[in-house]
C-alpha cells in the first residue's frame, strides 16, 4: 500500500463513509488534476464525473483561477471580517448581488445583502437564523416561528440544517438534537403515488398521470399551519432538482407554484442552492442562442426570487470553502439598532469572507458569465442528454434524469416493475466502483448514480462517463 494511504488508513476518519468497510481497500490517493480530469498517486488517471462532490465549475488547476489566487497571496490571505472589510469580499459581494438579481439589476436589487460564511450547511444555518429572528421582531416572538421543508430534504449536516432534513437515514439519529420543523410533499414523479401511468423508457416527469397532487399537499400543509394561529415563518427548498434526497427534479411550473403558495401565506422563501448554483441547472432557452449568461441560479428559471438564496459549493469554481447567504433590505433592516438595543446578527465564522476564497469566487464567476461557458454549457448539456439515451436499453435502468448539468439514473431490479434494489445490496455503490476501475470517479446516492461532470468536461469525454456507466451496470448489477 502506498505510503500516503497508509496514513490516511491511520488517521483519517472519512465524512459519510463506513470506516471498517474502507479500511478493508487501498484508497485511491488524489494527487493531481487538470480539467476534467484527476490523477492518483500511481499516475492512474479518472474523469471527475461528480465534479468532486458537486463542487468543480470550469476544471481542475484553472489558469484563471490559479492565477488570481497566486496574485492575492502575494498580497494577503486572510484577514478577519469581524471589524473589517477586505478588498476581494467587496468585491464579491457587489458581484454575487448583479448575479443573483438578474432582473432588478444593483442598482434596486431584491437580495442585496451578502452574509459570508464556510460552507453549505453554514449558508442554510445563516438564512435559518435571520429568518428566525425576523419572524420574530416582525411578527412578535410568540408562537415560535415554525419551518417547512420538503420530503427527503438534505440542507447540510449541523444541527440547524439537519432539523430542516427528512432523510430519515442520516437525520433520525440525531432527532434528540434537533428542532421541530414539518415536512410536506416533495414532487417524485418516478416513485408518486398519484403518477397513474406505467412506466416507459423516459423521464418520468414526461409521461407523468396526475393532478398535482404534490401541489394541493403543499397548499394544504399551509392552510393547516394558518389554521392554527402560527402560518409557517419560512419555506426552505432546493429549486428545480432535489440532490441529496436522490437527484429528484420538480416537473416544470411546480416551483413557482410552491412559491406563490408560500408566498400566499405569509412564508418567506428560502432558496437551497448550494447544489443548483452558477449555471448546474443549464443554460435557459432564451439565452441558448445569445450571448448572454444571466440566469445562473435554479430560482430564476422558474422566475421565483427568494428572500433567502443560499449558496456555496461551486461558489469558488470548487477550489476553496466559502459560502454566501443573501437576503432582502427589509431582513438587514430588522437587525439595525442602536449598539445597547443588541440587536445585532450575533452569528460568524473565523474564515468569513476569506480573501483567498472570494478572489476564487470572483475568477470563477467571470469565467462563468462569459459567452464561452455558456456556449460550453448548454453543448456539454447536449451532449450528456444524447448519451444519457443508449442507458434506457439496460434492464436495470428505471429512470434517467437530467436538469441542465446535472445528471441521476435510478437502478432497479426490473424497469417494468420499478422494484427497487435493497440498500443492503449496495447496487450503486457496486456500479460506482466498477466505474472507477474504468477510469470514471462518481458517488452515488443509495440506487442513484450521480452525473454531475465540470463544465469543461468534453462531448468525448461525456460518451466515455456514460460507456463506462453502461459497462459497470451490466458487470455488477447483470
Ligand atoms: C442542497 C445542499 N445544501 C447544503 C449542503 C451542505 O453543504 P456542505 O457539505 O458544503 O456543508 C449540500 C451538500 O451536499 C447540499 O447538496
Amino acid at each position: 500500500m502506498h505510503k500516503l494511504a497508509q496514513l490516511d488508513h491511520k488517521f483519517i476518519w472519512h465524512p459519510f463513509t463506513q470506516m471498517r468497510e474502507w479500511l478493508r481497500h487501498e484508497p485511491i490517493v488524489i494527487v493531481r488534476g487538470k480539467g476534467a480530469v484527476i490523477e492518483d498517486v500511481y499516475g492512474n488517471k479518472y474523469l471527475d464525473a461528480n465534479a468532486s462532490i458537486w463542487t468543480n465549475l470550469h476544471g481542475h488547476n484553472h489558469p484563471k483561477i490559479n492565477a488570481a489566487i497566486r496574485r492575492q497571496l502575494s498580497k494577503i490571505a486572510h484577514s478577519s471580517a469581524l471589524g473589517l472589510a477586505n478588498e476581494p469580499a467587496s468585491l464579491l459581494a457587489a458581484k454575487l448581488v448583479a448575479a443573483v438579481n438578474p432582473r432588478s439589476g444593483i442598482s434596486n436589487p431584491k437580495l442585496g445583502k451578502v452574509f459570508f460564511s464556510d460552507d453549505g450547511s453554514t449558508a442554510v444555518e445563516v438564512a435559518l437564523k435571520l429568518a428566525y429572528e425576523f419572524t420574530r421582531r416582525t411578527r412578535g416572538p410568540r408562537p415560535e416561528p415554525r419551518f417547512i421543508s420538503l420530503q427527503n430534504a438534505y440542507h447540510g449536516d449541523t444541527v440547524g440544517a439537519v432539523s430542516l432534513g427528512h432523510i430519515d437515514l442520516f437525520h433520525k439519529p440525531f432527532a434528540g438534537l434537533l428542532f421541530k420543523t414539518d415536512t410536506v410533499m416533495a414532487p417524485y414523479c418516478y416513485r408518486c403515488r398519484f403518477n397513474r401511468a406505467k412506466p416507459e423508457r423516459a423521464d418520468a416527469r414526461d409521461y407523468r398521470k396526475c393532478n398535482w397532487e404534490c401541489i394541493s399537499k403543499l397548499e394544504q400543509a399551509f392552510a393547516r399551519q394558518r389554521k392554527r394561529g402560527n402560518p409557517y415563518a419560512a419555506f426552505v427548498f432546493e429549486p428545480l432538482i432535489q440532490g441529496a434526497a436522490g437527484m429528484i427534479p420538480q416537473p416544470a411550473g411546480w416551483l413557482q407554484r410552491a412559491a406563490e403558495i408560500a408566498r400566499g401565506h405569509g412564508a418567506l422563501l428560502i432558496a437551497d442552492e448550494v447544489m443548483t448554483g452558477f449555471g448546474r441547472c443549464g443554460v435557459p432557452k432564451s439565452e441558448i442562442r445569445t450571448t448572454k449568461s444571466e440566469i445562473l441560479f435554479a430560482s430564476h428559471h422558474e422566475n421565483v426570487q427568494p428572500d433567502f438564496l443560499c449558496l456555496a459549493k461551486g461558489l469558488t469554481g470548487g477550489y476553496l470553502p466559502m459560502a454566501a447567504t443573501l437576503t432582502t433590505q427589509a431582513v438587514f433592516d430588522a437587525f439595525l439598532g442602536e449598539y445597547h438595543e443588541f440587536k445585532t446578527f450575533f452569528h460568524g465564522h473565523s474564515y468569513t469572507a476569506n480573501q483567498l476564497g472570494a478572489v476564487a469566487a470572483l475568477a470563477s464567476l467571470e469565467i462563468l458569465q462569459s459567452a464561452a461557458s455558456a456556449r460550453a454549457r448548454a453543448q456539454l448539456e447536449q451532449a450528456l442528454r444524447h448519451e444519457l439515451q443508449n442507458l434506457w436499453a439496460l434492464p436495470q435502468v428505471g429512470d434517467i434524469r437530467q436538469v441542465g448539468l446535472i445528471a441521476g439514473i435510478e437502478l432497479v431490479r426490473d424497469w417494468r416493475t420499478r422494484e427497487p434494489f435493497d440498500l443492503r445490496d449496495r447496487a450503486g455503490w457496486r456500479v460506482c466502483q466498477a466505474m472507477a476501475r474504468r477510469g470514471v470517479i462518481t458517488r452515488p446516492i443509495g440506487n442513484v448514480v450521480v452525473l454531475m461532470p465540470p463544465y469543461c468536461t468534453t462531448a468525448v469525454q461525456v460518451r466515455k462517463i456514460v460507456r463506462a456507466l453502461a459497462q459497470s451496470i451490466r458487470e455488477a448489477l447483470a
